[in-house]
């Protein structure tokens, strides 16, 4: 009766090569038997048992994920980290042995030396075009058409495009030039400097770096230099179209708006971006003063917490509703015209969302916009309500 956690541990570790053998065993068996095992294991909250820590880098992969716009869109940590079908489902679960066979023999410093140090063979660009391209998840499919087939234990596999990016509110990368609120074209950049993906998205999910250091990066390129066809720093729009769009009061889809009061009195963006040239780029509610009395400092938090608000509460609407149009759709009901509104009101959503200000470039014309996606959301739960 006398046999505790520790000399099992230590047991395991004198029979490590044993122990493993066993567990491969074990797992294969599972395999048939329980898919359910295999799905939890799967869950970030058992990542989190080795991967604990808060904030963001190395041992803190489970919360920098849980706070970004991939968690929240419902991609999860195999959907990254394990290729798109079958196969690389499966290396993906051996991966998991591998670490936890690591946990067992490495010590805590050698844990943390290899976390922060991650290899670029980890998420290849291919493996993100597979969802943000149609051309990249085409190709992949048709190299791995019957492996595809078999499994669908992620949202990897289920990833259909250009349906899936569509649903989601997405442009294809290689083909739009209107991405996340900038103008920029992605395919003759990565063609003509042979970029990777973190080359620009370094910070994506587990690092934690600034729209500041993401811009320093465009201007390594983009700086002053008059024999370059490319924008310079001063020509602001070229780069920041839905700024541009937002001050202008244009772009949103099916809502007409008027240019902002300030916009209209001839202020540029760089009237209230007066520190870009030094690298300050971003002004605070105190810059409003340097035109007006010290009053409108509260009226740029005003609008700044009402358009927040509101945006907040809408996507949380947003997460239900593209639920229900999924239950909709396993039931067979016509859902074609109601995808398509919300598309549209994703669209629009998300303009409001890319220009960053909540609002303040434009308050008049972002509050239009966010009601219409308020009413386009009602639109579409009234007639997913109505019986068929
Ligand atoms: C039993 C503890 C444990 C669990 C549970 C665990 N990991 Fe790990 N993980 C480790 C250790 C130890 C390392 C470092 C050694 C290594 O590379 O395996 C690691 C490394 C990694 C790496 C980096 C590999 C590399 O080559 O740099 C990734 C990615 C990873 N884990 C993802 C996950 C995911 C996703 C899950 C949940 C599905 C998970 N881990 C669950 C212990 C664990
Ligand atoms: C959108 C894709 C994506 C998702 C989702 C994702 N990761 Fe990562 N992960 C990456 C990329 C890319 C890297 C490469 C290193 C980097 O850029 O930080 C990485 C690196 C890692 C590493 C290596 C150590 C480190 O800190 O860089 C670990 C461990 C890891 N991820 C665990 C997880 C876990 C656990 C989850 C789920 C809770 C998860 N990842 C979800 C893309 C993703
Ligand atoms: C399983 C499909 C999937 C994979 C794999 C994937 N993404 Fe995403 N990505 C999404 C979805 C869905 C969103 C939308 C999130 C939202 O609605 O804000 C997104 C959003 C983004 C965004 C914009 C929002 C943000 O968080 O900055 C960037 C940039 C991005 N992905 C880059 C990448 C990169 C780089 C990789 C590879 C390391 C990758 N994605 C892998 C599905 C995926
Ligand atoms: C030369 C820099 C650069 C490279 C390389 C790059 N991107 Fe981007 N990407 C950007 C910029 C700039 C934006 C717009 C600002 C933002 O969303 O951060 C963007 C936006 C995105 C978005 C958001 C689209 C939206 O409308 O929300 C996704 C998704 C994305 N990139 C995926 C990728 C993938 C996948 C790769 C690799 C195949 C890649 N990017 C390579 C610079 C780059
Ligand atoms: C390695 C250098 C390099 C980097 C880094 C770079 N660019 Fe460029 N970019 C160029 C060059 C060169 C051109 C000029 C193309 C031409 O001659 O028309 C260009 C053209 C452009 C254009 C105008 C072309 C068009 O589509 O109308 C935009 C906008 C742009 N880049 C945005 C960006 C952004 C945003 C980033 C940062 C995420 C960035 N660039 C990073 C080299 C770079
Ligand atoms: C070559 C393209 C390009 C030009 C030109 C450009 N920007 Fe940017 N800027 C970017 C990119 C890319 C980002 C990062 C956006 C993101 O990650 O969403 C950015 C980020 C920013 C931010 C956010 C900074 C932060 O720390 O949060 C501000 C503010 C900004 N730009 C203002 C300006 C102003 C004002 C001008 C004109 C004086 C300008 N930009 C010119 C590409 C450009
Ligand atoms: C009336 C003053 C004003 C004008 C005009 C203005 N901005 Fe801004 N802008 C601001 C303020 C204030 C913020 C910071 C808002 C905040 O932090 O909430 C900001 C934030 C930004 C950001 C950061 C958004 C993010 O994603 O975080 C960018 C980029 C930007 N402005 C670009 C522009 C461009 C491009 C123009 C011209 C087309 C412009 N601005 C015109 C006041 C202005
Ligand atoms: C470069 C100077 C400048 C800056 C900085 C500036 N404004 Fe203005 N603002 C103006 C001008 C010029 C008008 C138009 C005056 C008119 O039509 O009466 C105006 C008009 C307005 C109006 C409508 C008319 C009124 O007086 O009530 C509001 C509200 C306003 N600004 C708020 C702000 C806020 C909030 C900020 C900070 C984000 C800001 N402004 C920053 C120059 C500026």
């Amino acid at each position: 009766m006398g046999v505790n956690v520790k000399d099992i541990l230590a047991w395991c570790r004198r029979h490590i090569i044993l122990v493993t053998v066993l567990t491969l065993v074990a797992v294969a068996g599972f395999t048939y038997v329980n898919l359910q095992v295999l799905h939890m294991t799967s869950e970030p909250a058992f990542c989190q048992l080795c991967h604990p820590a808060k904030g963001f880098g190395a041992l803190a992969e489970v919360d920098s994920w849980e706070h970004s716009g991939h968690a929240e869109a419902g991609v999860s940590c195999l959907d990254c980290h394990g290729r798109p079908g079958v196969v690389g489902y499966a290396k993906a679960k051996l991966g998991g042995l591998r670490d936890l066979y690591m946990q067992l023999t490495i010590t805590p410093e050698e844990k943390l030396q290899i976390l922060e140090n991650p290899g670029d063979y980890l998420v290849p660009s291919e493996h993100c075009m597979f969802c943000h391209t149609d051309e990249g998840n085409a190709e992949y499919r048709k190299k791995h058409k019957y492996s595809m087939q078999l499994v669908e234990m992620r949202m990897l596999d289920s990833v259909k495009n250009p349906e899936f990016r569509e649903r989601k509110g997405l442009p294809d990368i290689m083909t739009d030039t209107f991405v996340g609120g900038i103008h920029f074209d992605h395919n003759f950049h990565i063609e003509s400097f042979e970029m990777e993906c973190n080359s620009c998205h370094f910070g994506i999910i587990h690092r934690d770096t600034s729209k500041s250091d993401r811009m320093n990066m465009c201007l390594d390129c983009h700086s002053e230099n008059v024999d370059s066809s490319a924008p310079q720093l001063a020509d602001c729009q070229s780069c920041h179209q839905a700024q541009y769009d937002l001050n202008l009061g244009k772009g949103a889809k099916g809502v007409a708006g008027d240019e902002s009061l300030m916009w209209a009195a001839d202020v540029q963006c760089d009237s209230c971006h007066v520190g870009a040239d030094d690298g300050q780029y971003r002004p605070s509610a105190e810059s409003c003063a340097s035109c007006h009395d010290e009053d409108y400092v509260g009226i740029f938090n005003d609008w700044a917490s009402d358009t927040k608000s509101q945006m907040e509460e809408l996507n949380l609407i947003r997460s239900e509703i593209e639920r229900q149009l999924k239950e909709a759709d396993k039931r067979k009901r016509t859902t074609t015209e109601a995808w398509t509104l919300y598309e549209k009101a994703i669209y629009n959503y998300r303009l409001v969302r890319n220009d960053g200000t909540f609002g303040v470039h434009n308050n008049e014309y972002a509050k239009e916009i966010l009601d219409s996606v308020a009413l386009d959301f009602r639109e579409i739960r009234k007639g997913l309500n109505e019986a068929w």
